[in-house]
């Protein structure tokens, strides 16, 4: 107790009702959950666990346990938050976090692109600039000590990118991220996805900051020209690769010129000629949408999405509750840790 009488330990009895799986990623479940508390307090949550096939792999346990630690503290509007890790009695482990209601980036673009239609360039822009500004944010991100740290995401790509019902753009999936002093490449794996991979991550060198501003880049180049930049299967252990140019004559013609710059930069195969740091890539894209006077904003793109996408503001009735994942009550040295209790039922789909 502390001199008001309040205790210095709250044991947290925590109960999560999943209600619905939201997605299925390469590695992991995503479900939409209920964070119940008292009095009928229920906060709506995403809960992502690994798939089970990748759940008994060592390494994918360490590196999704590595993503919620690495960006706990990460809180910034463009990224989606992370509230908790905990562990089902089984052994799995799971990332509460931050309900990101809308949709990826990734269906944001096949809407328009299996109808033949273009992404209007300023809300492209718009989005890469918010997700720059999310990436500066992780990008010099300090720990508690003071010491930054250099945080590299190494997975950006449209799957990766949510858009808020609200407009917003958020930032998800830190799996493969690192701290710059993890970054030499000895892994057995090449993780990320690599029509979206600088040339240097593709090469297994040591990456920083500015392999991300290259990811972003071929983001942009995607929403902006409806092609990647480079093919789905190019291979990244051929020399040729990080000699590959992007198919600029796929942009539309009426390409703003200094936005045309503002890719090359970005898409420049040696780091060294791109933008420095992802603040400098956004401020350079914030300059290309507000240049000529009011620019897009965060309601351009709800009403945006209002307008296409009438679907995400149908509220349907309120999904069954399935699975319960439920903190038992804990034991002593258990108090810091959420471990759950899994409750039989089937998850609604
Ligand atoms: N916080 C969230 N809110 C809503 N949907 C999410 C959230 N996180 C992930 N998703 C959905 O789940 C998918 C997979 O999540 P992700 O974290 O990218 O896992 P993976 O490592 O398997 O790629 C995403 O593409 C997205 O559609
Ligand atoms: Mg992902």
């Amino acid at each position: 107790m502390d001199d008001i009488g309040h205790p210095q330990m709250i044991q947290d009895i925590r109960r999560i009702v999943l209600t619905r799986e939201v997605a299925q990623g390469g590695m992991c479940v995503v479900y939409e959950a209920k964070l119940l508390g008292c009095e009928g307090f229920a906060k709506r949550v995403a809960v992502k666990m690994l798939r089970s096939r990748w759940a008994r792999d060592e390494r994918f346990m360490r590196q999704f346990i590595g993503e919620a630690k690495l960006v706990c503290d990460l809180v910034h509007e463009n990224i989606a938050q992370i509230y908790q890790l905990g562990r089902l009695p089984g052994g799995d482990y799971y990332i509460v976090m931050e309900f990101v209601d809308g949709l990826s980036l990734r269906d944001f673009m096949t809407h328009h692109f299996s109808r033949g239609r273009r992404i209007p360039p300023p809300l492209a822009v718009h989005i890469a600039s918010r997700i720059a500004r999310g990436l500066a944010f992780a990008h010099a991100f300090k720990d508690r000590q003071g010491r930054p740290l250099q945080i590299v995401h190494r997975d950006v790509c449209p799957n990766n990118i949510l858009i808020t019902t609200e407009g917003l753009s958020k930032l998800i999936d830190f799996g493969v991220a690192k701290a710059l002093s993890q970054t030499v490449m000895d892994d057995r794996w090449l993780t990320g996805k690599v029509r979206y991979m600088s040339p240097e991550q593709a090469a297994r060198r040591t990456v920083d900051f500015r392999s991300d501003i290259y990811s972003l880049g071929a983001v942009l180049f995607e929403m902006l020209s409806g092609t990647t930049v480079r093919p789905p299967e190019a291979n990244p252990q051929t020399d040729d690769f990080a000699a590959m140019h992007p198919p600029w004559h796929r942009l539309p013609r009426d390409t703003d010129s200094e936005l045309m710059v503002l890719m090359e930069r970005a898409l420049a195969a040696d780091p060294a000629r791109r933008h420095q740091d992802a603040n400098q890539m956004a401020w350079a894209l914030e300059y290309q949408i507000y240049k000529d006077g009011y620019g897009p904003t965060i309601q351009t793109v709800e009403a945006y999405l209002r307008e296409h996408f009438p679907d995400l503001y149908r509220r349907g009735p309120p999904p069954p509750a399935g699975r319960v994942v439920r903190r038992p009550a804990a034991s002593a040295d258990e108090q810091a840790e959420t471990v759950a209790e899994e409750m039989p039922g089937p998850v609604a789909r």
